[in-house]
């Protein structure tokens, strides 16, 4: 038994849809979340970047005691996770392969879609893991930069947010695809808006297997809580703390109340 908490991290509000679904999965599991609010896009930021800011933050969370970590960002895990493994010693998750599980059992015509930022489009590891687990697969990626912006913003299902979505995701549609992966944690946020655009191709929401995930996982390494329930989390952010409580209130049912952090101070 361990009731140290599970750390969660993303580069902004993204990772609270992660957060949702081990707060069902593991009720009994405390959480640290971390969103780097004061840098977020990260998504059209270099590899080199993404990974020296991801490090300040798994370090973060490494020193305030987690037992597990959950890389809650696409584009820190295509891009970062081979060299975060190197630094953390702790069990850690990140949340490509269990949408490409997702996905892949999900698509019937092996045409599919993937929508993720920039530099999640440009790892191209999405593909790679998509034609591996689905011989014969067809998959067309699309940067959606936009979409990380307005899900910040708050504008999830107003008109810009659909004709956003509408012009983003037409040329999927067109390509025939059955099924589309949200390869990016923010867009969850916007489902909605984007379910009304596709119709009817199934839309994949990894972060159901990413809980599903962390629980084997702590399974396997002893670490479960033991604890029935708690309420005993704790969300950081780099900067505009009213906006992220906001958005922590739509997407988790409940305020929090988020504690600022200068995350380049903190090394
Ligand atoms: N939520 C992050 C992801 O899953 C990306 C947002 C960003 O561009 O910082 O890729």
């Amino acid at each position: 038994m361990d009731e140290r908490p599970i750390g969660i991290f993303d580069t902004g509000v993204g990772g609270l849809t992660v957060v949702s679904e081990v707060m069902k999965a593991l009720p009994g599991e405390r959480i640290i979340y971390f969103g780097d609010t004061a840098r977020v896009p990260y998504g059209s930021k270099s590899k080199e970047t993404i990974t020296k800011f991801s490090l300040q933050l798994v370090n973060f969370l490494i020193s305030r005691g987690v037992k597990a970590i959950i890389v809650a960002c696409n584009t820190i895990s295509s891009n970062s996770f081979g060299e975060l493994s190197r630094v953390v010693k702790i069990p850690m998750t990140e949340v490509v392969r269990p949408g490409v599980a997702a996905c892949s059992a999900a698509t019937r015509n092996k045409v599919i879609g993937v929508i993720g930022t920039e530099a999640t489009v440009r790892s191209g590891l999405y593909e790679k893991y998509l034609k591996e687990s689905v011989p014969g697969a067809t998959v067309y990626s699309k940067a959606c930069p936009l979409f990380v912006p307005l899900v910040e913003e708050g504008w999830t299902r107003n008109s810009v947010a659909r004709e956003t979505a509408g012009i983003y995701l037409g040329e999927l549609l067109e390509l025939g695809i059955d099924s589309l992966l949200l390869g990016c944690t923010h867009y969850p946020v916007m489902i909605d808006c984007i379910k009304e655009v596709v119709g009817d191709v199934t839309v994949v929401n990894p972060a159901e297997a990413v809980a599903r995930g962390m629980k084997t996982l702590l399974r396997e390494n002893g670490l479960e809580s033991g604890l029935e329930r708690t309420e005993d989390h704790t969300f950081y952010v780099s900067d505009n703390t009213p906006k992220f409580d906001g958005t922590c209130e739509a997407v988790l049912g409940r305020k929090f109340g988020a504690v600022k952090v200068d995350i380049e101070r903190e090394e």
